[in-house]
């Protein structure tokens, strides 16, 4: 079986690209990590990379016209590196068609709640100020909305009483790093299927 190519997209610390890289070297996961995308120079996972020894595409938004000139960009090296998946790991920008057109159905996000509760930025302090009692990671693909796309897998976290942002991002983050290998294994298997909006997962 061929292995399936990614690349990640992240901004910041990269603790879920480190957990994908790792599953690599540990041969759980039966994918090659070909590119990382990132649009922050000083990024934690820039570093990761290196030490990882997986080339990055670094980009400063503001050194082109708009989005869309950059995400062509993006997807120019996307295509050049025949990436099968795109795999969102922190990345802290809104995606739009000129990636998600032609990547639909390869191309995925992770985030830290339920969906549809709490999307967007900060959504941990959302659901503590909300006073929800239980909140989770969920991993789905991108559509063209904001953490709207179809859900592939989804695990909860209790809110304890008392508990503080740090304590439920730990155990959040916990839950990503063995969650995002697992689904992007599912994918090297060839296990996922997408029919409208419903993921199904073949588990025989
Ligand atoms: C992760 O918790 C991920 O779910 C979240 O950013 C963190 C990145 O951590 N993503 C979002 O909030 C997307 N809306 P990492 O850089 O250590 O992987």
């Amino acid at each position: 079986m061929e292995r399936l190519r990614m690349a990640v997209f992240a901004t910041g610390n990269g603790s879920n690209f480190q957990a994908l890289v790792d599953a690599i070297q540990e041969g759980q996961l039966h994918a090659t990590m070909e590119l990382l995308v990132c649009d922050r120079p000083t990024a934690k996972v820039v570093e990761r990379a290196e030490q990882a020894g997986v080339d990055t595409f670094l980009f400063h938004p503001k050194q082109y016209a708009n989005r869309e000139a950059y995400e062509m960009e993006i997807l120019k090296q996307l295509e050049e590196k025949q990436i099968d998946l795109v795999v969102l790991a922190g990345y802290m920008r809104i995606i739009t068609e000129t990636l998600v057109t032609p990547y639909y159905g390869r191309l995925i996000n992770i985030h830290p709640s339920l969906l549809p509760a709490f999307p967007g930025k900060d959504a941990i302090q959302q659901a503590l100020d909300y006073g929800t009692k239980v909140t989770g990671v969920t991993v789905h693909f991108v559509d063209g909305g904001m953490d709207t796309g179809p859900i592939i897998a989804q695990r909860a976290v209790a809110i304890d009483e008392g508990v503080q942002v740090d304590d439920v991002t730990q155990s959040v983050q916990r839950i990503e790093r063995e969650l995002y290998p697992q689904v992007v294994q599912w994918f090297c298997e060839g296990r996922i299927q997408l029919i409208d909006r419903i993921v199904h997962i073949n588990h025989s």
